[in-house]
């Protein structure tokens, strides 16, 4: 046995990019990681060309799950969002899941409709009915009845699914945060969606969670499942203030669960090139991210302008391209840009 093919869970955990608390986890949830080599007082050792050989299937199979979060409401995040899921969809042609954990239901009422809406929340199919069964220990969710598979008012995207929200969530969100902590021992109140979401991860490509402008226990069920996520923000002073706090705060729970959750960047949405400030601001977080990568994430070079015809896209009216959706004026292809960004540092 040569002693140089052999690593420990720190090596992996730096080989792979992730916390040794990650490998750990990995260990014990895939029955299929290799097994130790040898097991030394510090701890387990492995063969290095398994480990290697483990962590490129995982790559190649794994779904990609993106949060996006800004603690400033109205900045754009759920706008971008189902932008950059049509997008996947209709010309990366990946499969996609939106769940949408905002109460707001914006995304939701983007990609139904506000009717189809309203009778899936007559029938309790939404997110809300998740968290109530997690409150009131019941079990009415039914994970088929709500998943909507084949989203988007829009003929060319074909696949794109989506978990509906509802504005009940607002009352879930409250009672989960006075929920007495023992009571959920084996039952943790930020993994309700993880477990329930379980079954089907994996038949995605991306998921994309819209999270609410908070870093409430709904936001922290999204982000425990999240791989990464991107931060949308109006490049002003007040949207722009909340962000140190955001990378502080998803890094320490990131710890605490012991897994990564990777800030992806910064998405300027809603810039006005003839406004100084915008111009301003937005120089500032690209000088940021150049000066100090770790405190600070990059900025993506693909910039969303604020423009009529994004506003319009919300409404949920049948288009055949998403070209049409967008109008032209290049905002298509912005959109189309700026998700082959995200998808090559999520990837
Ligand atoms: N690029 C844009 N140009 C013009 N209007 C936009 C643009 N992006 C979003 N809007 C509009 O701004 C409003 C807020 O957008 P959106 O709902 O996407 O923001 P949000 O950050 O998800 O808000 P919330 O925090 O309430 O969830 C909406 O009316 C939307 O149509
Ligand atoms: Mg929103």
């Amino acid at each position: 046995m040569n002693i140089d093919d052999l690593v420990g869970i720190y090596e992996i955990a730096e080989i792979a990019g992730v916390t040794p608390a990650a490998v750990a986890n990995w260990r014990s949830r895939h029955p299929d990681f290799p097994p130790p080599a040898l097991e030394l007082k510090s701890g387990p050792v492995f063969y290095l060309g398994p480990v290697k050989k483990w962590l490129k299937k995982r790559r190649k199979n794994m779904t990609t799950v993106i949060a996006t979060i800004n603690l400033k409401g109205g900045v754009g995040k759920s706008t971008a969002m189902v932008a950059i899921g049509e997008i996947l969809s209709e010309a990366f042609r990946k499969r996609v899941l939106i769940i949408d954990l905002d109460p707001q239901t914006n995304a939701t009422i983007m990609l139904i409709g506000e009717e189809k809406w309203r009778e899936l929340n007559d029938k309790k199919h939404t997110l809300a009915t998740l968290f109530e069964d997690a409150l009131k220990e019941t079990q009415n969710f039914d994970l088929d009845q709500t998943r909507q598979k084949g989203v988007s008012a829009v003929d060319d995207v074909r696949t794109l699914d989506l978990i509906p929200s509802s504005l009940d969530l607002i009352d879930v969100q409250d009672n989960l945060a006075s929920m007495p902590s023992g009571r959920f021992h084996s039952n943790s109140p930020i993994d309700v969606l993880n477990r329930a979401m379980k079954p089907i991860i994996e038949e995605y490509d991306y998921v994309l969670i819209d999270c609410p402008p908070n870093l409430g226990l709904i936001t922290l069920n999204g982000l425990r499942i999240s791989n990464g996520y991107i931060i949308p923000t109006i490049p002003d002073v007040l949207s722009t203030y909340g962000i140190p706090q955001i990378i502080e705060r998803v890094s320490k729970f990131a710890g605490n669960i012991g897994e990564t959750i990777y800030p992806y960047g910064i998405v300027i949405s809603k810039f006005q090139a003839n406004s100084s400030v915008h111009q301003r601001i937005r120089k500032q977080l690209c000088a940021d991210a150049d000066k100090d990568s770790t405190k600070h994430p990059m900025v993506f070079k693909n910039q969303i302008p604020q423009a009529d015809a994004i506003a319009a896209s919300a409404e949920y009216d049948p288009t055949s391209t998403l070209r049409q959706k967008y109008s032209y004026q290049g905002r298509y292809d912005i959109f189309h840009s700026l998700t082959e960004e995200i998808m090559e540092v999520a990837d």
